[in-house]
This record gives structure tokens, sequence and C-alpha cells, in this order.
């Protein structure tokens, strides 16, 4: 286990971090000391004699060190976070939470603790904190929790980083608009602490369909007793009901039940009723908070995380839509109990396209544990959201509204997209599709030199020990190819397509449709 405990001075992360250790039996290093021995001077000899640059030169190789350590609990320096390479880093290999507090406690508590060289604070300490605090919000809010230390033991708070670092969570970096993905068995039951930190009043309305509505009671009557107002509205099942009509319907319960800003909209349920409860989320006031509890394996691994909600129009599939992070998303992997199997399969298909994207480390396990995903074994589901979690997280963190690397999870779908429309929509699971785009798209890889002949095989190997379909033949056809040019990520009558090499390469390459049809041998 390694937890990193950020914030700024004054917030307790000494004092936390020397608990945390007490508690836990993990070893507590202290970032500062580590950097004042290194460089065999006090803090505010270094920055007088090198300078802040040089200060923060030593912070970040002590922290990159402290990343690789074993079974410790550090305490960060205040600014050691705003770096973003070492940020990124802790939150991958540890639980990172930033410790707060009023800015009057801080200016008390850093007063109280003069002896200690702070050398930001030259110039008065509310003022300099101030401005540290605004310069680095959006660095601190990048976090798998943030915890209040105001007024409270540091014993219990403790306690608390030790609960946090306990749970499988996967922070989404987007700045103040950070979030957490839970995953395990029976996450469901922190709905009521989500919803709190959400918006701690006001009505939450719980959006679902027949399918997931069982789950969705659970999650009601847990709001419920915790004394949260609930507005339940029961959506209509599958693709046909991504509609406007739909998020009209959550709207206009919602104003019904006379909701204010504080309104939450919880979506319980898979990738449509996400998609639909987030669309009406972002309009709803404006915008109110929005949280989601998947219940299908797509929506965990890939529609409840990223924030692109949408409905489809007779013109075709999300075509209406917005960018609307949701504050929290519960993965309950007991949620799939109830689910079809094919449906299940369907999502693995997503699952191995993020093990694609992300690299050999995920290849291999997905290839280990196929026996056990496709039985829906809890922890090798768990293992599996979790790795494409952590991917999908990446990918949407480095670039929030699809200008450019987002697009690499695209992958598969170009021909998927294609070949589900082609076949009529619901002919064919998304899924399925997905994984015939996903052996079609390692085909061109292998076409253009990128992949070898090995990956193409493997591939096909993977997605048919994971159940899904992998033969083109009699499924790529002319009417499929009409869709493949139709396809809306298209740029001058080129269409930008995610070519796969190995696990963990991929490039994405403007390529005309009749070339992509060429490849695949498809007939004019
Ligand atoms: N927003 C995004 O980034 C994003 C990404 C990928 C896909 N999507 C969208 O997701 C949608 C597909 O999602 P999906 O595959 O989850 O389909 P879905 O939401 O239609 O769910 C599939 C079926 O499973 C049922 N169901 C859900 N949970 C269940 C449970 N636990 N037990 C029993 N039945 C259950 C549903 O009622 C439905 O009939 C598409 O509309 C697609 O466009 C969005």
């Amino acid at each position: 286990m390694r937890i990193f405990l950020s914030g700024p001075m004054g917030a307790g992360k000494t004092v936390v971090g020397r608990a945390v250790a007490e508690r836990s039996g993990l070893g507590l290093v202290d970032l500062d000391e580590r950097i004042e021995a290194a460089a065999g001077a006090e803090t505010s000899e270094i920055f007088r004699a090198q300078g802040e640059m040089a200060f923060r030169r030593l912070e970040r190789d002590e922290a990159l060190r402290a990343a690789e350590q074993d079974g410790v609990v550090v305490a960060l320096g205040g600014g050691t976070v705003c770096d973003d390479d070492v940020r990124r880093l802790l939150l991958s290999r540890g639980t990172l939470v930033t410790l707060s507090a009023p800015i009057d406690q801080l200016v008390l508590r850093v007063r109280a603790d003069e002896g200690r060289g702070r050398p930001l604070l030259a110039g008065g300490a509310r003022d300099a904190l101030e401005r540290l605090l605004g310069a680095r919000r959006a660095a601190y809010a990048e976090c798998h929790a943030s915890i209040e230390t105001s007024g409270r033991d540091p014993q219990d708070v403790a306690r608390e980083v030790l609960e946090v670092a306990a749970r499988l969570v996967v922070a989404v970096p987007l700045g103040e608009r950070t979030y957490v993905v839970e995953i395990g068995s029976g996450v469901r039951g922190r709905v009521v602490d989500c919803a709190t930190r959400a918006t701690p009043g006001g009505e939450v309305i719980v959006a679902t369909d027949g399918g997931a509505a069982r789950w969705a009671r659970e999650v009601e009557a847990l709001l419920t007793t915790a004394g949260r107002r609930v507005v339940s509205v029961q959506l209509e099942r599958g693709e046909a009901s991504k509609t406007l009509a739909a998020a009209e319907r959550v709207w206009d319960a919602a104003l019904a039940a006379g909701v204010d800003r504080d309104a939450l909209v919880v979506a319980v349920g898979g990738g449509v009723v996400g998609d639909v409860a987030g669309f009406a989320a972002s309009a709803l006031m404006r915008g109110v908070a929005h949280g989601q509890v998947p219940t299908t394996l797509l929506a965990m691994v890939d529609s409840s995380v990223g924030g692109k909600t949408g409905v489809d129009r007779p013109q075709g599939k999300n075509l209406v839509g917005t960018f609307h992070q949701p504050r929290f998303v519960l993965a309950d992997v007991d949620t799939l109990d109830t689910l079809d199997p094919a449906e299940r399969r369907a999502g693995l298909a997503e699952v191995a396209k993020a093990a694609w994207l992300e690299g050999e480390a995920d290849v291999a396990a997905l290839e280990r544990d196929v026996a056990a995903l496709v039985a829906g074994e809890p922890s090798a589901t768990t293992d599996a959201v979790a790795r494409a979690v952590r991917t999908k997280a990446r990918i949407v963190s480095g670039d929030e509204r699809e200008g450019g690397l987002r697009r690499v999870l695209n992958l598969g779908h170009t021909v998927g997209h294609a070949l589900e429309a082609a076949a009529g929509f619901g002919a064919l699971r998304h899924g399925e599709a997905v994984a015939l785009g996903l052996v079609a798209s390692l085909r061109v890889g292998h076409a253009l030199g990128r992949a070898r002949a090995d990956d193409v095989a493997r591939m096909e190997r993977l997605l048919g020990a994971l159940g899904l379909p992998t033969g083109l033949t009699g499924r790529l056809d002319a009417s499929a190819l009409g869709w493949l040019g139709s396809d809306k990520k298209r740029r001058a009558g080129e269409l930008l397509f995610v070519v796969p090499g190995g696990p963990g390469v991929v490039e994405v390459v403007p390529l005309a449709a009749a070339k992509i049809a060429e490849i695949l041998g498809v007939p004019a």
C-alpha cells in the first residue's frame, strides 16, 4: 500500500501522516525531510542559495523515488503535486489524498509553527496562502479524496484516509472536475456518501429502466433512509428509448418535484440510461450534478466514464449531446449478476479494446483471466473493470473533449459502427460489432505494416475465447461499406481510422473508405 498526503501548508500532512503510520504500520516518509537530507541543507537555505526552481527539481526527484517505495505513507510538500508528471504518477501508484482546511485555520496553524522555515510565506501568511491556494486549486482537486481536517482529531482523519486507501478507486483527473470511479462488490452502498459530497441537500432524481430497476430500488432505499428526497424515473428499455422524449421525462419529473440547482441526477442502468440521464442533468436548470451507477459491463468500462452524454436522432446515434462529467461513478460488479450473459460478453469487447490500447500487461492479464471473466467471477471482473477504467481515465484526462488523443478510444468502432448499422440497429449487439471491428482494424494494421500477423491472430483468439464473434466473411459486404463512408468522424472524405500495431501501439490515420474496403477484401 502507498498513501500520498497532499494539501497546503497547515492542512495537517505531517501530523496525519504520523497517525496513519501508527494505525497501519506503514513507514512514514516526510518529503521535506528527504529533500533536506538529499541537499544537505534546510528548505529555507535551499530557497535562499539556489532558488525555488532548484528546490522543485529536488522535490520532483524525491517524489518520484517515494512513488516507487512500498508500504509507505508519504507526507508531500505543499507544492509537490503542482508538477503534472509527478501528480499523475502519484495517482497511478497509490492513493493520493488532499487534506484541506479553511484559510483562517491554515493561517493559525502556520503561525503556531513559525519555527519551521516556510520561504513561500514571506510577506504575510494570509496573502501568500490565498495566492497559493488559488494557483493550486486544480492540482489539489486531482486526487482520490479530499478530506477536511479542521476541528478534527488527526486519528479520526487517519482512519478516514485508510478507509479511502482500502477501496479500489480510479481517479479521472480533470482539474476541478476530477471524480473517482469506485469499483468492486457492494460499492453501490457508497451512494449516500457520494451523493452527500456531490450535493449535501436537494432532491435526488434516480433514473433507471426495467432491466436495472431492481438495483435502482436499492439505491433509492439507501438514499431515502439517509433522509434524501428521491424522485424515481423509469425509462423504456433499449436504444430506441435514447431520445429527447426520455430526457424530457427526467426534466418533467424533476421540475414537478420542485427541484432547484442542488438537485442530483443519478443514473442506475446501462449506457442508455447513463447517456440520457447525464444529458438531462447537463441541461436541467442549466446543469445540475449527476452520478453514475452503471449496471452493465459496457457501462462500467466505457459509457459511465468520460462525461459524454447524449440522445439519438433519426439521422443517427448520439448526434445531440454534451460533455458533462459525473461527480461520482460506482461500478458495483454485483449488479452484473442479473445481466444477460450475452450482454456481459458484449461488454468484454470494450475490455479487450482497452487492454489493447493499454499494452502487453493488460492483454496478458485478460488472456490469463478469460475463463473467470466468461464465468462472471467477481474478483476477475473487478480487476478487468479497473484496468479498463484506468485506461479510459488516462485517455480522457489527456483530451476531455476529443480534440486528439481521445480518438484512439474509437479503436474497432469505425468498422464496428458500420456493421451495426448495416445489420440494422439491435440485430448485432454493440459489443459484438466492436469485436468484429477490432479484428478488422488489426487486419488493416497488418496490411499497413504496423501489426504483425501474430497480433491479428492473438486478437482473434482472445475475442473468440471471450465468446465474441470474429468472422468478417459474410458480414462485411458492400452494404456495410456504404455505412463505413457515412461515419461521422470523417475529414476531407477520409475516415480517421484508429490503426493498431501490437498491444499499446495505435495511431489515428486518415484513410479512404475504399482503401479500408480494399484491405479487408470487400467487393465493391
Ligand atoms: N457516453 C459514452 O461515452 C458511451 C460510450 C459507449 C457506449 N455508449 C452508449 O451506451 C449504450 C449502450 O449501453 P449498454 O450496452 O449498457 O446498453 P443498455 O443500456 O441498453 O443495456 C442493455 C440491456 O441491459 C439491461 N440491463 C442493464 N443493467 C442490467 C442488469 N444489471 N441486469 C439486467 N439487465 C440489465 C437494460 O435494461 C437493457 O435492456 C449505447 O447507447 C451507446 O451509444 C456511450
